[in-house]
């Protein structure tokens, strides 16, 4: 996100309008956005939390890119707050006959959509729109690019927060495709801003980040020195999708014998430590599948948190929109 889009984020009384990027969201913003994500948790085989804060209100889910957690997340927490929802099937649009992104959302608009839920494949689309929409519009990202996805990374900093809130003296390795990962950008801002006590980012060089991209976070090849001692794992997969040229990149068997999280290379972690992975998995590449069905996941729980942590979003959205 471009320096100046944090502020487009905050309407003029300092409200969260728009969800672009967890850039220029401090602390206490993101601890109330955790602790009212809890509230709306109730145990498995309860029913689940319902209110009306939203009835009234439209919820728009756009998703450009394929998606089954985030879409389907935002559609139940939208319902759950009482709004209408209408998830556009991007694939039988009018966007297929060629009408642009903003003609599409001007439509939406017409038609009393008040907060649009993003999905896009390219850099800057959120943001884009969020400078176009009507006053009363607010624009949330469900995952830009390579650049930021910022409710999954609420999602993972609650999740951790339920293993560990003491981020100060916590160890989190994120292993994987880093270079091409919304995931591990907005986890690591989150992180960050919380004052995590040390960010590892492990992958092979040919996935490592670029320069400068992740602020604070020590750069790793070797899976065993990023996982010594760590009390957080998280396992990304490679995003095939946004990889112009596999030349370089390991074969899977190369690639799940060095950087595999398994139950043999998670040894070196801390022995209570959490196995974390956004989704979806390729088990046996990036995560072998026995540990991710093992007590140390917390791979379902992140889905949980996230129709949570998204109830919690929109909530606060909507609250904005009453206060005008
Ligand atoms: N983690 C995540 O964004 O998953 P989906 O692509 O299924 O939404």
């Amino acid at each position: 996100m471009a320096q100046d889009d944090s502020t487009l984020q905050f309407d003029d009384k300092g409200n969260l309008r728009h969800l672009l990027s967890l850039q220029g969201l401090d602390a206490s913003l993101l601890t109330e956005l955790m602790d009212e994500a809890e509230g709306y948790l109730t145990a498995p085989g309860a029913l689940p939390v319902r209110s009306q804060s939203l009835a009234g209100r439209t919820v728009g889910n756009l998703f450009f890119e394929p998606s089954t957690r985030t879409r389907a997340s935002f559609d139940l927490a939208g319902r759950r707050l009482g709004a209408d929802v209408l998830n556009l099937d991007v694939n039988t649009s009018s966007r297929k006959k060629g009408e642009s992104i903003l003609d599409t959302i001007y439509t939406l608009e017409a038609m009393q959509v008040d907060i649009m839920v993003v999905r896009d494949a390219s850099d800057g689309v959120p943001a884009y729109i969020a400078r176009h929409v009507a006053g009363h519009v607010s624009i949330l990202n469900a995952g830009e690019s390579d650049v930021s996805h910022p409710t999954q990374g609420l999602l993972d900093l609650l999740t951790i927060r339920q293993h560990n809130p003491d981020f100060k003296n916590l160890v989190v390795a994120i292993v994987g495709d880093i270079q091409h990962s919304r995931v591990a950008r907005s986890a690591s801002e989150a992180l960050q801003t919380m004052g995590v006590g040390e960010l590892r980012l492990i992958s092979p060089p040919v996935l490592a980040p670029s320069e400068g991209r992740f602020p604070g976070a020590r750069i790793i090849h070797t899976l065993a020195e990023g996982l010594k001692d760590a009390d957080v794992v998280m396992a990304l997969r490679i995003q095939r999708e946004r990889i112009g040229n596999l030349d370089g990149v390991p074969g899977i068997d190369e690639y799940f014998a060095n950087y595999g999280v398994s139950r043999e290379s998670i040894k070196v972690a801390k022995p209570d430590a959490i196995v974390m992975h956004p989704g979806p998995m390729n088990r046996g590449i990036e995560i072998e599948g026995a540990l991710a069905d093992s007590p140390r996941s917390v791979i379902t729980k992140q889905v949980r948190n996230g129709v949570a942590v998204r109830m919690a979003v929109l909530n606060r959205i909507g609250k904005m929109m009453s206060m005008r």
